[in-house]
């Protein structure tokens, strides 16, 4: 089974992707970390901030690609993935993509304690982004999750259930 984590910044997708993984035994696979490893950056801010958006969307797309062939894994995207057609068309191949959906507030509440992520940094913006993205997200999904007020653990309960019904 593949199942391909989409959704906002601030959605929990890293931490989901993680407890679904142990719960499934399967292979949990970040795609910034990934991204990371290919850049020689330390950080995805640190590429989008040197080497700018592009690039990194370029990153992204040789990591999509790469993972075609991945069959036993659950893969935790970052929030941008769905802006490039062909990354997400190649992450949809043979894999339930599940979308984690979150309100603007959850996201602005969940991203407040750290340093914000490079495309978090201006709230007019971000929000902006997040209306752009949202249809996105809901086209491309196999299964919708909303995650608000919810803990970790109900949404991965949530997930599983909701998979055993496909
Ligand atoms: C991005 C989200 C980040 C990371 C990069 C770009 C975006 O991942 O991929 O900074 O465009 O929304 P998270 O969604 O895990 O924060």
């Amino acid at each position: 089974m593949k199942l391909v984590l989409i959704g906002f910044m601030g959605g929990g997708k890293t931490t989901i992707s993680q407890m679904l993984a142990t719960r499934l035994t399967l292979k949990n696979i970040d795609m910034d970390e990934e991204i990371i490893k290919i850049s020689g950056r330390r950080t995805d801010t640190e590429i989008m901030d040197i080497d700018g958006e592009t690039i990194f969307r370029e990153l992204e797309l040789q990591i999509a690609r790469k993972l075609r062939t991945e069959k036993n894994a659950v893969i935790s995207t970052g929030g941008g993935v769905i802006m490039n057609k062909l990354s997400i068309d190649y992450l949809k191949e043979s894999a339930v993509v599940i979308f984690l959906d979150h309100s603007f507030e959850t996201a602005v509440k969940r991203l407040a304690a750290g340093t914000p992520p490079p495309l978090f940094r201006s709230a007019e913006k971000a929000r902006k982004l997040y209306a752009l993205r949202k249809p996105l997200y809901q086209y491309y999904a196999d299964i919708h999750i909303t995650t608000d007020e919810k803990t970790p653990d109900q949404v991965t309960e949530e997930i599983i259930q909701k998979i055993k019904r496909l």
